[in-house]
């Protein structure tokens, strides 16, 4: 269950809180209530961040080599950093991306989405199928991301390559022949995001001024790069797949009677591309009543706290604008709540705007395929063609 979470039916009943061991033999404690789950996001002191990043799959000394040989190294920067080094770090990523130079955006965003759901339109309508998540939503986060943030040059393939793989080697249960694959993909470009960090200027720029070390500079960079834009090219896919399945909806944003900003957080709340994430309790302590010794990893299932009955009037049911819709914890909450909230939401405005009409008469032909994974959706395609 916990590498496929999403695949639990709603209706299966699950204790508040319960013991799930893995596929190496751990336990994890997984909260499935929404009032859990953020109760055990605000409590910093007792459920650090610490494990955030922590691989899934122990990562064995064959590939280890292979990461130290590339001079991979993850020390607590944003995610996983319980330290007092975090809300610096943070505060200046935020600045990176504040609203107003998100907003900023908008203009160029919907000129590049237009144009691409252009020539998506035209080979529909000339009888071919599309792939919306390769030729849409793949790489336009990292587009964005590269307006507001000094990333290295790279190709988006590259990017790509070493951010799903990132995902898979640390989130995926993976046998030792992939580990070493994955570990030469991720420690490779590691190698790159290093030497940026030394020269590299904006954020980069400012995190060396305020005297972080290399290390912490990299691991910025680096969980960024993974949450910048992985996060939000999956979430795009899983938006546009659930609202080829909801033709009223589309008809609703076509006729202006169902707000755009309202799909974006009903999708959040319903197809969260973030299903679970991780707290590590610091301390003996108890949770609804469960006790939790200290060190015991906690999967906060925030997929199933969206569609807690008792924040969402129709918790199955993609109804934006429905009372609780926005309550959702798909950014998480607390000190380590998501930065680039404001950014993915105006990302995905922009998309279903600019695809509501195009949406409205295709049929899916191939939906997408997700691999086994904690946390991270990860769809690899979606195929539609004219109706
Ligand atoms: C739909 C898209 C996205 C989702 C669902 C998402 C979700 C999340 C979640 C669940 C967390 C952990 C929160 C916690 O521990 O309480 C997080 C953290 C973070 N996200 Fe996002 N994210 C998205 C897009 C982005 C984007 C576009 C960026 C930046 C460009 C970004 C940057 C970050 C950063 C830097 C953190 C760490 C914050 C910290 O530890 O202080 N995310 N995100």
């Amino acid at each position: 269950m916990l590498f496929r979470s999403w695949q639990e039916p709603v209706e299966r009943p699950w204790p508040d809180v319960v013991a799930v061991p893995d596929h190496v033999g751990v336990a994890h404690l997984v909260v499935t209530r929404h009032a859990l789950v953020r109760q055990v996001l605000a409590d910093p002191e007792a459920f650090r961040p610490d494990n955030a990043l922590d691989a899934m799959t122990p990562i064995p000394v064959g590939a280890l080599r292979i990461l130290a040989r590339h001079g991979f190294r993850l020390p607590a920067t944003l995610a996983n950093n319980g330290g007092p080094s975090h809300p610096e770090i943070r505060g200046i990523v935020a600045g990176a991306l504040h609203p107003h130079r998100v907003a900023a955006q908008r203009p160029w965003l919907t000129t590049v989405v237009r144009e691409r759901v252009g020539r998506l339109g035209a080979a529909l309508d000339a009888g071919a199928p599309v792939d919306l998540y390769a030729d849409l939503a793949a790489d336009l986060p990292l587009l964005v991301l590269a307006r507001l943030v000094d990333l290295p040059e790279a190709p988006a393939e590259v990017v790509k390559e070493f951010t799903r793989a990132a995902l898979e080697l640390f989130w995926a249960p993976v046998d030792l022949p992939r580990q070493r694959v994955l570990a030469e993909v991720v420690g490779r470009f590691h190698a790159v995001l290093r030497e940026f960090a030394e020269i590299g200027g904006g954020l980069v720029a400012e995190l060396r001024a305020a005297g972080h070390p290399p290390d912490a500079v990299i691991g910025a960079l680096f969980f960024l790069l993974v949450a910048g834009q992985e996060t939000t090219s999956q979430f795009l896919t899983l938006l546009l797949h659930r609202l080829t399945g909801t033709p009223e909806v589309l008809a609703g944003v076509r006729a202006g009677t169902v707000q755009v900003e309202d799909v974006v957080e009903e999708g959040l709340r319903l197809e969260p591309p973030i299903v679970t994430w991780r707290r590590v309790a610091a301390r003996d302590t108890e949770l609804a009543g469960t006790p939790v010794p200290a060190g015991t990893s906690l999967v906060l299932w925030l997929a199933r706290a969206g569609r807690d009955p008792a924040v969402v009037a129709a918790p199955e049911a993609f109804l934006p604008g429905q009372r609780g819709s926005r309550r959702h914890l798909a950014f998480g909450a607390g000190a380590h709540r998501c930065v680039g909230a404001q950014l993915s939401r105006l990302e995905a405005a922009v998309v279903v705007a600019e695809t509501a009409p195009l949406l409205a008469d295709v049929t899916v032909l191939r939906a997408p395929w997700y691999p086994d994974n904690l946390s991270f959706r990860m769809p690899d395609a979606l195929v539609v063609a004219r109706r």
